[in-house]
This record gives structure tokens, C-alpha cells and sequence, in this order.
């Protein structure tokens, strides 16, 4: 048993940056055909279908917009046009509106709920239905389908200026593990990954100036993490490496989780 994820499929949404950009070139590394889903930003989601298919591997870059059920329904539709089939499902798309709680908006709360716990909600349910219609006809893994939802520390760690970030990646881990309890008889295994501060666009004006020297007393190991680090992690999620790993998150944070405000006593 190993790594290799030839001849299966996944999708990755929110794919044309950061986490789910490396997660998809992580996926096709291993020679899972990809679907690189992205919202609004089509150029790096195209150029990297390009790379991986120059490299020998198949990828396909698909718009849509994971909060709307039907871009959602569609997305599934043409993956299934392109490639067949559907093996692995990473739900990633996420985003931040940050805002003290008193002046958040409701519509910047309802964004954030709608992208990060809908979006994951509508793909997950998307993948599943599709897992029952192939079955295990497809043996390409012990699994017949595996979902991976990208969660964050803040699934555990209280974060202040971000209540709805915070509370969207609170559901995410509650949503993962209801899924996971539900459905696992049916051998469809779901997990997360948490990242702590990765280097990707979503926090890169928290790490100008200062910020990274603020961020990595936060963070045990002393380094912000590399996109890579977190795809690692998705990968072996994705594989039969981790097939009695299931309803379960993996913090992928440097040891950020491990509360080091309190190393010296607090
Ligand atoms: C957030 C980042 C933040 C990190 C650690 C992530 O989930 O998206 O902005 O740097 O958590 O706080």
C-alpha cells in the first residue's frame, strides 16, 4: 500500500490559491486526475491545469461558486462530463471578512457562514450522492469515497475580530464529524485538516510589517507554514495510507493549537 492516487479523481474547490492550489498540485503528484474549482480568479486556476498536464497528468480548471447550490450541482456535473468519476472531494474554499464583533455586518457574517459551512455543507453532500451512485463498482480504493474538509485552528482556538470565521470553522468540525458518524458504514471516510498560519494570501496583510514576528510567537515550532505542508496532510488523508483514519481532524499548525501563551506558567 502506498501514496499513489492513480486513477482517481479528485476535486478541490477553491483551488486557484493558496491551500487548495498546492493541495491540488499535491493530489496530482500522486496521479489523481484533479478538477481545480475556482470562484472568481480563472487564470492561475488554468494555468495550473496547464503545468500539470504538461507534467503528464490530467486537471481540468472549473468555475464555480461553492455558497450557490446550483454552481455547486454544476461543478459535480462537469467533473463527472470530464473525468467519470469522482473519488476524493477536498472542500476548501474559504474566506475571511474580518471586523470587531459590534461593527460586523450582517452581510459580512452571512458571507462568511455561506462560503466556509454551506459551501463545505452543499460539496459534501454533492460527493456523497456521487460515492452511492458509483458503490465500490470502481476499486480504486479501499474507500469508495473520501471527503476532506479544510477546517482551521480556530475550530478550537477562539478568535477575537473574526467571530465569523471562528464560527464557520466551528461548523465545519461539528459538520465533518456528524457526516463522518453518519455515513461511515457506507465506507465513505471524511476527516479535516486544521492549519495554523500557513504563507497564503488569506493572511498575508497579518504578516506584513510585524505581524509575522506577532504570529510566530503563537506558534511553538517557530515557522510559519508552507502551503505544502497543509497539501502533505491532504494527501495522505486522501490515500489508503489513512484508511482507519476517519471523523477525525489533523491539525496542521506548528503546535499553534497547544495554547503557548501558557508555556511560561501564563
Ligand atoms: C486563518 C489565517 C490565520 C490562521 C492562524 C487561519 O485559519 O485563515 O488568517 O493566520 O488561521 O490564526
Amino acid at each position: 500500500m502506498n501514496l499513489s492516487l492513480s486513477n482517481q479523481v479528485a476535486l478541490v474547490t477553491g483551488a486557484s490559491s493558496g491551500l487548495g492550489f498546492a493541495c491540488a498540485e499535491g493530489l496530482a503528484a500522486q496521479g489523481a486526475s484533479v478538477v481545480i474549482n475556482y470562484n472568481s480568479h480563472a487564470e492561475p486556476a488554468e494555468a495550473l491545469a496547464a503545468k500539470i498536464i504538461s507534467q503528464g497528468g490530467q486537471a481540468i480548471a472549473l468555475g464555480a461558486d461553492v455558497s450557490k447550490e446550483d454552481d455547486v450541482e454544476r461543478l459535480f456535473e462537469q467533473t463527472l462530463a470530464k473525468f467519470g468519476a469522482l473519488d476524493i472531494l477536498v472542500a476548501n474554499s474559504g474566506l475571511q471578512k474580518d471586523s470587531p464583533v459590534g461593527e460586523m455586518t450582517l452581510e459580512q457574517w452571512n458571507k462568511v457562514l455561506e462560503v466556509n459551512l454551506t459551501g463545505q455543507f452543499l460539496c459534501a453532500r454533492a460527493a456523497l450522492r456521487q460515492f452511492r451512485k458509483q458503490g465500490s463498482k470502481r476499486d480504486v480504493s479501499r474507500a469508495i469515497g473520501k471527503i476532506i474538509h479544510m477546517s482551521s485552528v480556530h475550530q478550537i482556538i477562539p478568535w477575537g475580530g473574526h467571530v465569523n470565521y471562528a464560527a464557520s470553522k466551528g461548523g465545519v468540525d461539528m459538520l465533518m464529524r456528524s457526516i463522518a458518524q453518519e455515513i461511515g458504514g457506507e465506507k465513505i471516510r471524511v476527516n479535516s485538516v486544521a492549519p495554523g498560519a500557513i504563507a497564503t494570501p488569506i493572511n498575508a496583510s497579518s504578516r506584513a510589517g510585524d505581524g509575522t514576528e506577532k504570529i510566530l510567537k503563537l506558534v511553538p515550532y517557530g515557522r510559519i507554514g508552507d502551503p505544502e505542508d497543509v497539501a502533505n496532510a491532504v494527501v495522505w488523508l486522501a490515500s489508503d495510507l489513512s484508511d482507519y483514519v476517519h471523523g477525525t481532524t489533523i491539525f496542521v499548525d506548528g503546535g499553534m493549537s497547544l495554547y503557548p501563551g501558557f508555556q511560561d506558567n501564563g
